[in-house]
């Protein structure tokens, strides 16, 4: 029996994933795992039977990484699961971006005591009219999980689609519409791209990587969508680029002094991830990367430690150690079992950054002795059993 607890509201509909094994518990300091979403855990007292915490949603800057790695509880995050909440949204920011949908609508609800309403709609409307995005060069900087999903609808959309990601990973590419165009610098997508939309995460190297300089490649007229960070934007220079009518619109979905209320730039209130679905989609994902790391060790999206997977747990015994990432730990661990005359049936040993983690299956279950004995070895974090 696992008891969890939840640090925030989570949705049922990733709870319902918990089977009969998982008891809810009203305080952290009982739970063997938890669940959180934007709670701020930096000053909680971990308590020792803790092995992991689900985060449902992507950023993890209210949870202390570095601590819970050194007490070898597992973080996990939940990427891509509002990936189809912030796509929809970039589709409709293009759309807003390309007609004055807005005015209008504002236009409209001015005229609540005009009986002529419909006959000067017929002659205001021109004042919004507005380009399609059929036809348009759509240029996507970043394809992970919302670039891809953006650059394939756009592509359904009648658009021509360019895409630009030096460190693409093998399944986004798998992924990927043929009709995209995966070009090899951003140079390309500034000198061709009507629309611009940028999906990078937030890095020393991709801070205001959208600054005065690329600006001054793009074409005329351009359109900048940024739903990703703020930051990764020079949004002083988009606001000088805006005045002399160089973009055309930016649209960002982080108000902040610098863009609320400028002419051109169409300000979203951090809306990207805020449907129902993302946050049922990422409940989902958090209680089932909590279940199988709880019944079988497995780590997927952990942003502490590096990914592992041996199946589900089948043999007599299977440990996971938590250690640092150094020489020789392997050895020690294997002198623990050749000591015992105890045989390892499968091992697996996965680093990320300076922390690793070591999975060993045996054809017999693992005595107290052996697990104590492996938590005394230098820089092992932890050392559990899986029964
Ligand atoms: N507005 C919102 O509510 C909201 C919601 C979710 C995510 N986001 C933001 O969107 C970003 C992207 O999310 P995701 O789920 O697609 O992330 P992801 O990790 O799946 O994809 C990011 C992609 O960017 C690529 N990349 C990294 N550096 C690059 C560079 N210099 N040039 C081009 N490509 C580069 C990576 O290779 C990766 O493929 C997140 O980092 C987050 O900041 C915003």
């Amino acid at each position: 029996m696992f008891k969890y607890n939840c640090l925030n509201n989570i949705a049922k509909v990733g709870l319902d994933h918990f089977d009969k094994n998982y008891v809810a518990v009203d305080d952290l300091k009982d739970a063997d795992c938890c669940l959180v979403r934007s709670a701020a855990m930096h000053d909680l007292d971990l308590p020792d039977s803790l092995l992991a915490i689900a985060r449902a949603g992507a950023g993890v800057n209210n949870i202390p990484l570095d601590k819970c790695a050194e007490k070898g509880i597992v973080v996990f995050n939940t990427p891509g699961a509002n990936a189809n909440g912030v796509k929809e949204l970039v589709i409709a920011a293009m759309l807003l971006a390309s007609r004055d949908i807005v005015g209008g609508i504002d236009w409209v609800s001015t005229q609540t005591d005009n009986e002529n309403i419909a006959k000067d709609a017929e002659k205001q409307k021109k004042l919004y009219a507005g380009h399609e995005i059929s036809g348009k060069k759509l240029g996507v900087i970043g394809l992970g999980a919302i670039g891809i999903k953006v650059a394939n609808t756009a592509v359904n959309l009648g658009m021509e689609v360019y895409g630009y990601d030096p460190y693409i990973s093998v399944d986004a590419a798998w992924n990927l519409s043929r009709a995209v165009r995966h070009v090899k610098t951003a140079e390309e997508i500034y000198a061709n791209c009507d629309i611009i939309t940028i999906h990078v995460p937030l890095l020393d190297s991709t801070k205001k990587m959208i600054n005065s300089d690329a600006i001054k490649l793009m074409k005329n007229d351009v359109i900048l969508i940024n739903l990703a960070r703020d930051q990764l934007v020079d949004e002083e220079a988009v606001i000088s680029a805006l005045k002399i009518g160089k973009l055309k619109k930016y649209v960002s979905d982080f108000p902040n002094p610098t863009t609320v209320g400028q002419e051109g730039v169409i300000v979203i209130p951090h809306l990207g991830a805020s449907t129902e679905e993302s946050e049922d989609n990422c409940a989902v994902m958090a209680v089932q990367e909590l279940t199988d790391y709880m019944e079988n060790g497995n780590i997927k999206n952990s942003v502490n430690f590096p990914a592992i997977n041996m199946g589900v747990c089948d043999k007599a015994g299977r440990i996971i150690i938590f250690h640092r990432n150094k020489a020789n730990m392997i050895t020690k661990f294997s002198a623990c079992f050749g000591n015992a005359g105890i045989n390892i049936s499968e091992m697996n040993n996965k680093s990320r950054g300076d922390n690793a983690v070591t999975m060993i299956d045996f054809d017999s279950e693992i005595s107290e002795d052996i697990i104590s004995g492996l938590e005394q070895i230098e820089d092992v974090f932890r050392v559990r059993q899986i029964v």
